[in-house]
């Protein structure tokens, strides 16, 4: 079986990327309060950081769906053994938790194809290297694309007869604002054809105590997770921020159900940005949103669905109804 992988985001495809993230950085600074996009964050490093903070064993949203997975793999076997198909994991990061459904796929002597697609190059190649010394003997034959979700999509061969099972998994959906979660979904059914499969971690809404917890580790993960996203600024876009003068914290909004992490200037400073040629001035104890965690009801995850064309097929939750992977059909 073949291990490839491609890079889509080299040449022209990297300088469009380089002033799409220039133009959200301007955006996101531009308002009052300031707020960047989490996309941001996900350079090679911020892609590892992240894998840290799903081992921390309060971050449910990751516990949770090692869970969902370890109770339902033969239940999620059992939907898909029917036909030939292809899982396409849209920012598949480091594919930990996949894992734990390729094993049992090939443990059952499965036969497919499993398309990683992620925006950190990093992460893809080293996923690829890690399943190829893993499974070169297996029934599995892998893709991995470094790209944007829709440009990896479109990269992908549509002439074949296998359904395709994308997962979209972690919670990811939640880190866009729910008109945008919306065009997202209405998008990927748009580029699928009718019976194919998505599979979408929902972190659900629960106490917010749990969510506080989930969110503050003693450990800081998490605000080096978010200040590394200064170090982007620095490096890609040629600006002086000083992470020292910066500290994180993240808290459950009841205005926007969402966890927002925040990142507050300890003192009055200004920061120059020189490929945007601007100077951005911090207040004291100003805050900066850097990332958006929406958490939602199983409603607006069925109207979610339904409203963009999909049948609900099957939700599948951990033991504490915290988390919920929900699978859907697309009709057309
Ligand atoms: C919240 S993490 C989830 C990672 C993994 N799926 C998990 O469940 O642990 C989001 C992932 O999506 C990737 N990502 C973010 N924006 C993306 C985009 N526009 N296109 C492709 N991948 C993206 C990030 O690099 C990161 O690996």
């Amino acid at each position: 079986m073949s291990f490839d992988y491609q890079n889509m985001r080299s040449g022209t495809a990297e300088s469009s990327s380089d002033a799409q993230f220039a133009r959200a950085v301007l955006e996101g600074l531009s308002k009052v309060p300031k707020r960047l996009p989490s996309w941001l964050i996900y350079d090679d490093l911020g892609s590892e950081i992240f894998t840290e903070i799903t081992q921390l064993p309060g971050y449910h949203p990751a516990q949770c769906e090692i869970e969902i997975f370890q109770n339902h793999k033969q239940a999620i076997t059992d939907m898909l053994s029917k036909t030939m198909f292809r899982f396409i994991e849209l920012g598949a990061g480091d594919g930990g938790k996949t894992q734990i459904l390729l094993e049992h796929l090939i443990q059952n002597r499965l036969t497919f194809e499993y398309v990683p697609i992620d925006i950190s190059e990093g992460a893809v190649k080293n996923l690829v290297a890690a399943l190829e010394l893993r499974y070169s003997e297996s029934n599995m034959s892998v893709l991995g694309i470094a790209a944007d979700y829709f440009d990896g999509l479109s990269n992908i061969s549509s002439n074949s007869s296998m359904r395709n099972i994308v997962l979209f998994l972690g919670s990811t959906i939640g880190n866009m604002e729910l008109p945008i979660a919306e065009q997202f979904v209405r998008k990927l059914r748009e580029s699928l054809r009718e019976g194919d499969y998505v599979m979408i971690g929902f972190d659900l809404m629960k106490n917010p105590k749990i969510l506080y917890t989930a969110y503050n580790d003693s450990t800081g993960v998490f605000e080096r997770f978010n200040l590394h996203l200064l170090d982007i600024l620095n490096r890609k876009l040629g600006a002086n921020f000083l992470k020292e003068n910066f500290v994180q914290q993240g808290s459950y909004n009841p205005r926007t159900h969402a966890v927002e992490s925040h990142i507050y200037s300890t003192r009055e400073q200004t920061v120059f940005i020189e490929a945007l040629e601007k100077e951005i001035h911090f207040g004291a104890w100003e805050s900066m949103q850097t990332e958006h965690s929406y958490k939602y009801t199983l409603a607006e995850i069925k109207f979610l669905a339904e409203k963009s064309g999909y049948q609900i097929v099957s939700h599948l939750f951990d033991s504490q109804n915290n988390f919920v992977d929900s699978i859907w059909e697309v009709q057309k």
